[in-house]
């Protein structure tokens, strides 16, 4: 056992503030746990979400250190320490309820608005491992909205689908037993799938390992070479709303 100090950014719908709590922690403590920890034996009106504890429901994302967006249930406290703290914060892009319970509304409506579900054609033909290969990384998504907290383009443009919409469009795009095949394209650039700046951070912060930059930039070649995606001749084939 060694002593962690826990500090926890709060908000009660008014006001925000900080918190500072020190807890027993040991190597694989996980945030989850001094979470409930502080909860259950310090402070109950402290709020958060966390509930298969397994890394698949997706629910308990947060923000540590002022920069890595993590699932609390599957990230340990003491490999995150410095100089024997941790700063947890709610997801940012998108509204806080209370302490670190965010809304996910924004980003489960905007998934609405790329169909982000299986639409099956008429005659089902077989699947193959080789068929799986194309999207099975995509289908391990829990929706925990990570790579939309993590993202910087919706500082530029609130419109943008996010990563996490783009993702789904490639899982179902990818299926041969999907209807809707190239109308997913004109939905991902309906959705403003341009305006992604490719930095990268939603395939490095993604706790599924879903490389969702490259799904990005394969959907965006794709629709280019088609002709529904347009062309941006002066930035080389990209248009960002940051210019380059
Ligand atoms: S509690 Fe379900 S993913 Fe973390």
């Amino acid at each position: 056992m060694e002593k962690a100090i826990i500090k926890i950014k709060r908000f009660d719908g008014k006001k925000e503030w900080y918190d500072q709590f020190q807890v027993d922690i040991q190597d694989r403590t996980t945030i989850a746990e001094v979470l409930m920890q502080i909860h259950d034996r310090v402070d109950p009106t402290l709020s958060f979400r966390v509930q298969c504890r397994a890394s698949i429901c997706g629910t308990c994302g947060v923000k540590i250190n002022g920069e890595k967006h993590v699932l609390a249930c599957k990230t340990k406290v003491k490999e995150n320490l410095v100089n024997g703290e941790i700063l947890i914060e709610p997801l940012s892009n998108m509204p806080v309820i209370k302490d670190l319970v965010t809304d996910h509304k924004e980003f489960i409506y905007k998934i609405k608005d790329v169909k982000g579900w299986f639409e099956p054609k008429k005659e089902f033909q077989p699947v193959y491992p080789d068929d799986l290969k194309q999207f099975d990384k995509e289908t391990d998504c829990i929706l925990c909205g990570i790579c939309y907290s993590i993202c910087p383009v919706f500082e530029a443009d609130r419109d943008f689908g996010g990563p996490i919409n783009f993702v789904k469009v490639f899982r179902f795009w990818k299926d041969k037993n999907d209807a809707l095949g190239d109308e997913r394209i004109v939905l991902a650039e309906n959705n403003r799938i341009t305006s992604c700046v490719h930095c990268k951070y939603c395939t490095f912060s993604c706790p599924k390992q879903i490389p969702v930059e490259q799904d990005i930039l394969q959907i965006e070649f794709y629709g280019k070479q088609k002709g529904i995606i347009k062309k941006d001749e002066d930035t080389g084939g990209f248009s960002t709303p940051f210019g380059f």
